[in-house]
């Protein structure tokens, strides 16, 4: 059967925004007052969207490219965005190292790069318990900043409703300056060094990352001399993701558009479904078959190959090019066991889906000294494990999902500059998990691009 992204059809009549309500939702805040969080709904509902439809389905068309092998997906970003993180160098310095890794996949793989922030919306998390006690003190656990306030008190810790306008507003300025630097050409391969951080000068992966800056400069000189023109690359698409957690914020911004058919989640271009909140029969399953945009789903090693196929049926009844991402987070040491049987299911039985690799959730540790951070090693590990069990099954890893930052962190050990436990207290900054600062991003880069090469 061929499909038609624009004929696809609108989910069946038994599905609106709100019909999540009736299942269990997991990993949802606890509001005192029902009518002040449904004020707060009422003013989000009728702000301005954060996307539109058109730039959602030219992104489902992008993913639908990824799934033939054609693009490869870069996705990263904060394990979680806070509203005081919303500044003007680490939203532009996020965007420079996304920018950089972006450079470096496009010289190795040599294949466009589909670029995905996980930000602009990025605001709420899933918790292991429901409260948190300190000293024989029990309060509610912190939510992300679109629910509470990480601060150890009552009112800090009460979930409070107009967060969630904060949340969109934050959001929408956030959104607002990524799309104004890439249209005023901060992400033109012209100018690499727009996109520059302190590093550079000083890292010992700076020597690599000048060669493949000069040879893309190099390439793209020789195009504009063939081509008798000069080659514009201001207009790179940057598109946007969250996990869609909190449902009550998603429904408010899920709106029909005219001339299209069915609903789309205008909050963010790819949500996704958390490990946590990915049961087939949960409210987050039921609220993300409705919506028309391209999704993703974080697969943990407890998912059985049968599991994973019900799943697929209901988010992707209609195998749509595009539709539906896998990102698979096992941990180093559960990839090899956890992950071949999926992948051999899901190819049995014919499904269309984009599999991505999170090599970050599934590494996650606690030092002696109390951080909970991640090894490099582990994380390039499993990054590793994961393009050859793709290639021995016969399937495709089609992207990366990782939790970054532009600033310069001590919150994962290893990398190229050796980072060690007690670098740890030094600049630990991150309010949920730990981050690959610049440096450890752009070597992950560079090692999947030599990954890729040895293996083609
Ligand atoms: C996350 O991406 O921050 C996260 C909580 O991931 P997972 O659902 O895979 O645990
Ligand atoms: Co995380």
């Amino acid at each position: 059967m061929k499909h038609n992204l624009k004929t696809v059809a609108s989910p069946s009549s038994d599905w609106t925004p709100d019909t999540w309500r009736s299942r269990t939702a997991l990993q949802q805040p606890t509001y005192e007052d029902a009518g002040e969080l449904d004020s707060a709904l009422a003013q989000l509902g009728a702000l301005p969207p954060l996307v539109t439809s058109w730039e959602i389905l030219k992104l489902k068309q992008a993913i639908a490219e990824a799934q033939l092998g054609e693009r490869f997906v870069l996705q990263g970003g904060d394990c979680a965005e806070s509203f005081a993180d919303c500044t003007s160098p680490i939203i532009s310095n996020r965007l420079k190292v996304l920018l950089q890794m972006s450079l470096v996949l496009v010289h190795g793989l040599k294949k466009p790069v589909l670029r995905v922030g996980r930000f602009a919306g990025q605001y709420a998390k899933p918790r292991s318990a429901d409260t948190e006690t300190r000293d024989g003190v029990t309060l509610p656990a912190f939510r992300g900043d679109l629910v509470n306030s990480p601060e150890f008190t009552p009112a800090a810790r009460r979930a409070d409703p107009s967060r969630l306008i904060k949340a969109h507003a934050r959001s929408a300025m956030t959104m607002n300056f990524v799309r104004a630097l890439i249209d005023g050409g901060f992400a033109d391969l012209h100018h690499p060094e727009y996109w520059d951080l302190a590093w550079v000068d000083h890292s010992p992966l700076a020597a690599e990352y000048k060669r493949m800056v000069a040879s893309i400069g190099d390439s793209l000189r020789f195009m504009e001399t063939l081509g008798g023109e000069s080659i514009s690359y201001s207009r790179v698409d940057f598109y946007t993701s969250h996990e869609a957690l909190l449902l009550h914020y998603e429904e408010a911004l899920t709106r029909q558009v005219p001339r299209q058919d069915g609903w789309f989640n205008l909050s963010t271009h790819f949500p996704w479904i958390g490990m946590r909140t990915a049961a087939l029969d949960g409210a987050h399953t039921e609220y993300f078959r409705g919506i028309r945009n391209p999704i993703a789903v974080k697969v943990g090693p407890t998912v059985e190959p049968d599991d994973l196929i019900r799943l697929i049926d209901v988010l992707n009844p209609d195998e749509e090019p595009g539709r539906l991402t896998l990102i698979h987070r096992m941990g180093n040491d559960k990839i090899a066991t956890r992950l071949r049987p999926l992948l051999e299911a899901v190819k049995r039985e014919g499904r269309r889906v984009l599999w991505v690799a999170d090599p970050m959730h599934g590494n996650t540790e606690s030092t002696s000294n109390g951080y909970k951070t991640r090894r490099f090693t582990n994380v390039a590990g499993e990054l590793d494990q994961a393009f050859d069990i793709h290639a021995a099954v016969g399937t495709r890893l089609g992207g990366v999902h990782l939790e970054l930052t532009g600033e310069n962190v001590t919150e994962c050990l290893g990398g190229a500059r050796g980072l060690v436990e007690q670098d740890l207290d030094r600049a630990y900054k991150s309010m949920v998990d730990p981050r690959l600062n610049y440096e450890q991003s752009l070597e992950l880069a560079m090692l999947i691009t030599r990954k890729s090469a040895g293996m083609r």
